[in-house]
């Protein structure tokens, strides 16, 4: 792998120079070492959603535990399961100081489908300041900057550290949800920190005022007692695929309006100002489908902006759909069953559980009378609300500032985490932010984490944390 050591540029020396105890507190960075150690880290296929990797996110863990360790923390357990424990940690106490819990993730998506990575996934190359792996910025990678912006400063920590640093966030994170149940004391915290996100553009950082739910489902439609021949039945026997896809098609309208029943009811529209602070962001509705959906056009609700349909508004997405023939070849069958994974994005004040219920009942309603059709729930997550008005909120926007030139701008993310509510429950502000960029291709092929927000992010934290602190 061919690593560089990055020198600082002049933006940074002007700004170091201005809060000269910063730089005090440093060493210099050895980026070839932190590159190594970073790679270590995300060599590991630690895919939750796939039990076949099992031996590979306890390995992650073990790699997360190893770091704690070398912290100096008193206290580094593994919780609630073997194969995706919650690391937990606790840091050297400091008699006085306030305690900040961390929260992040070692567990990473499903890196398919290979072919279209420029390098694979799990061997991280950089090219042109980017280092590119699976889980390069979701979230080893921000794990990884909340760690070392730790260790890379000298004397004793600033404040009393706390990690809870979970292996199934990917998949609905019900090891740390069952954790929490039952020991929700772990959550006992001036703040709460979480990179696991991005600025929302180039030299733009970010803290997030809200996070969507998630309804992860599969829809089974069954039509018949067994697959028959497409000849001999063809014409007169109901087909599985067909019926499932005219059923998906009723469950949205074609101009992208969610077509469940009482869906939109407990939708809270965002506040006029919320939505003029959005305007002044730099988005662009044209540069975002050109660059970054890459697409020929956009959907969904057109009386509304593109952010209030990424950030304020339910969704639903069709991931996959299986069942009948799809291998090489062909076969004349009809399929007598089929299913698709769906999920829906529930925005504030929308509730899962009241959610799964709708979805259930449109199903029921939409399929016709001869379709046996089914609803299962894989996961999923409320939406989550924080207000950023804690004065903690102004220690992050003032080390952003000194160190990336500009302060934390409000917005909403599209994305979840299922246990930030959880985890806001003590009553402690919970500081959602992130040192990705909005082209980091989270999920998707060739996912990268540019090294210049890397380096920044370590000295942004550390900045922070000894904001914090005093
Ligand atoms: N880091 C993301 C969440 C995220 C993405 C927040 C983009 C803001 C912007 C997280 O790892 C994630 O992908 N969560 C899953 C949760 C789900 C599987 C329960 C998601 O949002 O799909
Ligand atoms: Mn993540
Ligand atoms: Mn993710």
């Amino acid at each position: 792998m061919k690593a560089r050591r990055l020198s600082s540029t002049p933006i940074i020396h002007v700004v170091l120079r201005r809060c000269f105890s910063t730089v005090l507190a440093f060493r210099a960075m050895d980026t070839d070492r932190l590159l190594r150690e970073l790679t270590d880290f995300l060599r590991i296929p630690s895919v939750s959603t796939n039990p076949s990797h099992n031996t590979d996110c306890r390995a992650a863990a073990e790699w997360v535990g190893g770091e704690l360790r070398r912290l100096g923390c008193r206290e580094v357990q593994f919780l609630a399961s073997d194969t995706h424990p919650v690391v937990w940690g606790v840091g050297p106490e400091v008699p006085g100081a306030p305690t900040l819990l961390i929260y992040g993730h070692y567990d990473v998506q499903p890196p398919e489908p290979l072919d279209e990575w420029t390098t694979p996934p799990f061997e991280p190359t950089v090219r042109d300041g980017k280092l590119f792996a699976r889980g390069a910025a979701d979230d080893k990678g921000q794990v990884f900057c909340l760690l070392k912006a730790i260790e890379e400063r000298s004397g004793r920590p600033p404040v009393n550290f706390r990690f809870l640093i979970e292996g199934e966030e990917e998949y609905g994170s019900r090891v740390l949800f069952e954790l929490l149940r039952r020991e929700p004391e772990r959550t006992r915290a001036d703040a709460v920190l979480i990179a696991d996100m991005a600025y929302v553009a180039p030299r733009w950082p970010a803290v997030y005022t809200t996070l969507r739910g998630l309804c992860y489902a599969e829809i089974t439609v069954r039509t018949a007692k067994s697959d028959l021949h497409s000849g001999e039945f063809g014409g007169a026997a109901p087909n599985a695929h067909e019926e499932l896809a005219r059923l998906l098609g009723r469950l949205k309208t074609p101009d992208g309006k969610v077509h469940v029943p009482g869906l939109y009811a407990s939708v809270k529209p965002p506040s006029k100002v919320e939505l003029a602070t959005w305007k002044r962001l730099p988005f662009r509705e044209g540069e975002f489908l050109k660059h970054r959906v890459r697409a020929k056009a956009l959907t969904g609700l057109k009386a509304y902006s593109v952010l209030e349909r990424l950030w304020a508004l339910p969704t639903f997405e069709i991931h996959g759909i299986t069942g009948g023939f799809t291998g090489d070849g062909a076969k004349t069958v009809i399929p007598a069953e089929a299913t698709a994974k769906v999920s829906l994005r529930l925005v504030p004040d929308q509730k899962l559980k009241a959610v799964e219920r709708q979805l259930t009942a449109a199903v029921r309603r939409f399929a016709p009378k001869h379709v046996q059709a089914s609803v299962k729930f894989l996961h999923g997550a409320d939406p989550a609300t924080v207000k950023v008005t804690h004065p903690a909120f102004k220690l992050l926007d003032q080390a952003f500032r000194e160190v990336v030139g500009r302060g934390t701008v409000p917005a909403r993310a599209g994305g979840s985490i299922p246990v930030v509510p959880a985890l806001g429950k003590g009553g402690a502000p919970v500081i959602l932010t992130g040192i990705g960029l909005p082209d980091d291709r989270l999920h998707a092929p060739n996912e990268k984490l540019d090294l210049k927000q890397l380096w920044d992010g370590i000295r942004v934290f550390g900045r922070f944390y000894e904001l914090l602190g005093t």
